[in-house]
């Protein structure tokens, strides 16, 4: 199937300006059922707010956000929420966090917040907490039950190792490929709380749970990891439809673990690189050996783009838009119970990225 914007659109019935900026646009739609019920909703992720001294920060992440929440200003009807994915702050300094916000002032509507390692790792989270959100919450919304977990911890004994400097813990976990690095965790006291948050939540009931770091384990050497991710899908396991939405990544994922669909949105500040099909041999992502590697680097938008998410029957399908770039779709395929990408993704010659670490 080949859908364009304009097809999206008329089928979604939602009127977005059109332009290549990355915010993904959710319709959760419940059919005849109760139509009433539909809503959409915008998730805006990865800014990267960076200060370079004083009021003076870095433009291109700024006009990144900036352009991002105009044209999410526009869009006709307005969405009932949106989302932060994570990573509004590079270092997690209280300026970058606090300009952060004030260029997210102007975003017209309510936002829910999800903690990114950039935002975290500085402070353990104290600021983000008293001025921006909880660490993880939930909440219902319509007939759809949102989880926002804190997917970047690590353990203990890394986090309170004896830093000379928390900007050194920090500036271990902003790098990607960084080996001083730590891989992420949700942790046991978390997975204790979304445990009995669940236990009130019907079987069928659709779940849509956002996390910056995957719930799944994509690749370590890059920290597209979250260690105890097994743990938590085994406690989303139970319920029919469950969707996860995630950040940090940087680029188009996407990945079917039983009920569980796993979906990446793209950042306001730059790509990742990432690979030109899934069945590139023998390793899954490209090796890290020049920063900001990617297709055109010249060109700011490369491998960032419009996402649209269609959680209409509650399993997920999405289109991508990407500029300079051909259009690709994911769709659910009822037939093998998982997304299939309709041009990239040969199933059979894939080779599980669990297996690449
Ligand atoms: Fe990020
Ligand atoms: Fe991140």
């Amino acid at each position: 199937m080949k859908m364009d914007r304009r097809t999206f659109l008329k089928t979604t019935g939602a009127a977005v300006m059109a332009s290549a900026l990355p915010m993904s646009l959710i319709k959760v739609a419940f059919g005849a059922k109760n139509p009433t019920n539909d809503f959409t909703f915008g998730y805006i992720s990865d800014a990267h707010i960076q200060q370079i001294e004083g009021s003076k920060f870095v433009r291109n992440w700024d006009m990144g956000l900036i352009r991002t929440i105009q044209e999410a200003n526009l869009l006709t009807p307005q969405p009932d929420f949106f989302f932060f994915g994570g990573d509004l702050a590079q270092l997690g300094k209280k300026e970058e966090l606090d300009h952060g916000l004030e260029i997210m002032s102007k975003l017209r509507g309510k936002v829910y917040y999800v903690i990114g390692e950039h935002d975290y790792y500085l402070d353990l989270g104290k600021y983000w907490e008293s001025k921006i959100s909880p660490l993880w919450y939930s909440f219902d919304h319509k007939e759809v039950h949102f989880i926002v977990l804190n997917s970047i911890l690590t353990y203990d004994k890394w986090t309170h190792k004896n830093w000379s400097d928390p900007m050194d813990r920090m500036l271990a976990m902003a790098r990607l490929d960084n080996p001083e690095g730590s891989p992420f965790l949700v942790g046991e006291k978390q997975r204790e709380w979304l445990k009995k948050d669940l236990e009130k939540v019907d079987k069928s009931t659709p779940i849509v749970v956002c996390s910056h770091s995957p719930i799944q384990k994509i690749y370590k050497g890059w920290n597209f990891w979250t260690d105890d991710a097994e743990s938590v899908q085994t406690l989303l396991k139970p319920f029919n439809k469950v969707t996860v939405i995630y950040g940090h990544v940087h680029q188009i994922q996407y990945n079917q673990i039983g009920t569980i669909s796993f979906h990446a949105v793209m950042a306001t500040a730059w790509p990742w690189p990432y690979p030109k099909s899934y069945v590139q041999d023998p390793s899954h992502l490209p090796k890290m050996t020049i920063p900001m590697n990617r297709a055109d680097p010249f060109f700011e938008r490369d491998a960032t783009g419009w996402q649209f998410i269609n959680l209409r029957t509650g399993n997920v399908d999405m289109h991508y838009q990407l500029p300079d770039n051909e259009n690709r779709s994911v769709v659910f395929n009822t037939k093998t119970g998982s997304p299939r990408d309709m041009k990239y993704q040969d199933v059979s010659k894939r080779i599980p990225p669990q297996n690449h670490f």
